[in-house]
């Protein structure tokens, strides 16, 4: 194992009566919350109003910002930021999925900063300090709800990155499966299929005595992979949607990354596909990281052999290492197929047409990965491969 210090202060409540922490949570922050939500999803389902009723219990003044959209942009996120300093607001309460969560955080961070909020994203200043952030989760996926990342899209540069400060963790995040079973069947697969990648990317490490994390991160890719396809035929099962929505919390909480330094190269790629094509993120994972792990199985195919016997079940007898990787690998693409995840880019319309950019995009901050470190060549063959 590596040497390492670990935080995380995020207090989770979870379960049916998650939202009756809500009030006792309030009472320890200020008067004037901004409640930020997407394009309308909590409206119909219920929730927003659950939440607005706690809100107007605990006498708080509230303002809305409505409509972010998923990648969302950085010009929503400045909206917020102007609301927060004109009316002085003491609180962030974001209510929604992983782009809600991803723009509040950067709202929360851009309301103590003068310059603009881009600077953040583009890392060109450290944020030290934010408003106080509370989430609302409504769809099983990212794990920004109990994490310190966020990930922004400027449409003007068509660029999408991802920044983080441990000023930006919510303070508390309230998970009621029950909120998530209208998640719709495609929202539904791409946050199995975001989920199942960020376990992945973590996985994938050259650290040794790695025992804990090993088989924490397997144990989830085992449960996910036994209960997706159930969920998938039952949306509303509230069991299945517990367990998936633990499970993309646990996903990237940092607890699977203890030790080690996992390597996000299939994210870094798939962000800057979806930046300048806007797919959603899980689609663009599913097709492009079987390819990353096909270039990377000759780092090291003993990693990627044991986890194909463990987790895909591939029968190891007579058979290589490499034989086995790429077995496992083909069996984990046909799971995300069989789901209904896309696999090719070609799905989403997308041919070479934009490589350069894309590939520039991915580059600029030259060569990449942890584990497999990624050149330029690397790159155009991910994508050529993915087409
Ligand atoms: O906008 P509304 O109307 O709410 O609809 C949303 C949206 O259309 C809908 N939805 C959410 N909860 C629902 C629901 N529909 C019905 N019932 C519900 N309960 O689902 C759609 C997708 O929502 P979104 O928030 O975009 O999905 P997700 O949670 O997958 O977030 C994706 C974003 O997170 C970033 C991605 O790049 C992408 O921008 N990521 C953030 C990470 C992080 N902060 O740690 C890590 C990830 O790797 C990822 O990059
Ligand atoms: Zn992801």
């Amino acid at each position: 194992m590596d040497s390492f210090t670990f935080y995380n202060p995020v207090k989770l409540h979870f379960g049916e009566d998650a939202l009756e922490k809500l009030p006792k949570e309030l009472a320890q922050l200020g008067k004037k919350v901004l409640v930020v939500y997407g394009g309308g999803s909590i409206k119909k389902n219920g929730v927003y109003n659950a939440v607005i009723e706690k809100l107007q219990e605990a006498n708080k003044i509230i303002f809305e910002l409505c409509d972010v959209e998923p990648n969302p942009r950085v010009e929503t996120a400045r909206r917020g930021i102007d609301i927060c300093k004109k009316e002085t607001i003491d609180f962030v309460l974001a209510v929604g999925g992983g782009s809600v969560i991803d723009c509040s955080k950067l709202i929360v961070a851009g309301a103590k900063y003068d310059g603009d909020a881009w600077d953040i994203v583009k890392r060109k200043v450290l944020v030290d300090e934010a408003l106080p952030l509370g989430t609302v989760l409504t769809l099983a996926a990212t794990g920004s709800e109990m994490n310190s990342g966020s990930v922004i899209t400027n449409a003007a540069t068509e660029e999408k990155l991802s920044w983080s400060s441990p000023a930006v963790f919510p303070k508390f995040s309230i998970l009621n499966p029950a909120y998530t079973v209208t998640v719709p069947k495609n929202h539904t697969i791409y946050g199995i299929v975001d989920m199942m990648s960020h376990v992945f990317e973590q996985y994938f490490h050259n650290t040794t005595n790695t025992p804990i994390t090993d088989e924490m991160c397997e144990g989830v890719l085992r449960t996910v992979i036994a209960t997706a396809p159930k969920l998938l035929q039952d949306l509303e099962n509230f069991k299945l949607r517990e367990t998936i929505l633990l499970a993309g919390t646990i996903g990237l909480n940092g607890f699977l990354s203890i030790g080690s330094r996992g390597d996000w190269a299939s994210h870094n790629i798939e962000h800057a596909v979806s930046a300048v094509y806007d797919i959603p993120h899980a689609g663009g994972l599913a097709i492009l990281q079987p390819h990353w792990m096909r270039l990377s199985v000759k780092v090291n195919p003993e990693r990627f052999a044991g986890i194909a016997v463990r987790v895909f079940g591939v029968d190891a007898t007579g058979k290589t290492s490499e034989e086995v990787a790429y077995e496992g690998i083909d069996r984990l693409s046909a799971f995300w197929t069989s789901l209904g995840a896309p696999n090719r880019l070609a799905d989403y319309d997308i041919d070479d047409e934009k490589f350069n950019q894309i590939v520039e995009h991915a580059m600029q901050n030259g060569p990449f990965g942890n584990f497999n470190k990624l050149q330029e060549e690397d790159v155009r063959k991910i994508l050529q491969n993915s087409l």
